[in-house]
């Protein structure tokens, strides 16, 4: 094992990408939607602090709409940047679930929604059969899920989370499989622990109402049984996006990082934005893995 060096790895999530470099992001927004993203991804993606990453875990929500244009501009970024063998991406629900007003069911929804994210990953020759693990370390595995709700069927339910049993049981053998990995990871779009509105506040961050924690939650038999397997299973950390906000909690002894949207600015002062993102460090056999949040200047 090669334990001389740390290893690190640099979570981004929610890129939001979109097939012109000046198109709007589709999420509502009373004063003007976010644009930029394409240029922010690019400029984050060429920064010292992810250049200098042994490895990159993207949770979701790579493309704005899911088209195949948005895939392109997100692997054009990402081979210019020298990253193409240091990446795993995973599907969030705008690279799968309908984002239009509705549309009539049909059983194949959820092959071709799944089969939208595919295609973009396979455009990068991705890993495409989730969950799927990779070892870009001997002290690291990472389990990649899809938490997305396939074949919804109108905007109301496209950030739903839905994590089925069949998925956890592949999940839990892969877990045993890897069992002597000492740092195991495992990454999805959703959030698997959305608090409730008085842990929200004492952790002082927004508290999500009862209507919008049913709109992105994954369903409570789903995430606690997630929850169930890290515990039994001495996941180190559960990595996450889709909620557009930093958080960082320990339930029962797993900690869950929640990664803001990468493209959208924290701060901004005139033309220069300062984005962030979260970079985790394995010391060691793997004893010991922290965590920090780093920024990067665009404009
Ligand atoms: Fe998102």
């Amino acid at each position: 094992m090669s334990t001389d060096r740390p290893f690190r790895i640099v979570h981004l999530s929610d890129l939001h990408l979109t097939r012109d470099d000046g198109s709007a992001r589709s999420e509502p927004k009373l004063f003007g939607a976010l644009r930029g993203m394409n240029e922010a991804f690019r400029t984050i993606v060429r920064s010292r602090a992810v250049q200098s990453a042994n490895y990159v875990i993207v949770t979701g929500d790579v493309t704005d709409r899911g088209d195949l244009a948005s895939w392109e501009v997100f692997w054009e970024a990402v081979r210019g940047a020298g990253l193409m063998d240091r990446m795993a991406v995973l599907p969030g629900n705008h690279d799968v679930c309908h984002l239009g007003l509705a549309r009539l069911p049909d059983r194949d929804f959820r092959k071709i929604d799944l089969q939208r994210a595919v295609a973009g990953l396979k455009l990068g020759c991705r890993l495409t059969k989730l969950p799927w693990v990779v070892r870009p370390d001997p002290r690291v595995a990472v389990f990649g899920l899809n938490s997305n709700n396939l074949g919804n069927l109108s905007v109301a339910t496209n950030a739903l989370g839905e994590v089925r049993y069949y998925q956890l049981k592949s999940l839990a053998s892969r877990l045993y499989q890897n069992r002597d990995v000492p740092v195991k990871i495992v990454a999805l779009h959703h959030s698997p622990n959305i608090p409730m509105v008085e842990t929200a506040r004492r952790r002082r961050q927004r508290p999500f109402g009862p209507l919008e924690r049913l709109a992105f939650q994954i369903p409570e038999d789903q995430r606690h049984g997630l929850m169930l397997l890290c515990v039994a299973h001495r996941v180190r950390l559960v990595l996450h996006g889709h909620l557009h906000m930093r958080e960082d909690r320990r339930i029962s002894g797993v900690r869950i990082v929640g990664a803001p949207a990468s493209t959208e600015p924290l701060r901004q002062s005139g033309e220069a934005k300062e984005h962030g993102f979260y970079v985790y460090t394995v010391q060691r056999e793997g004893q010991r893995v922290s965590c920090r949040f780093e920024t990067v200047r665009v404009g």
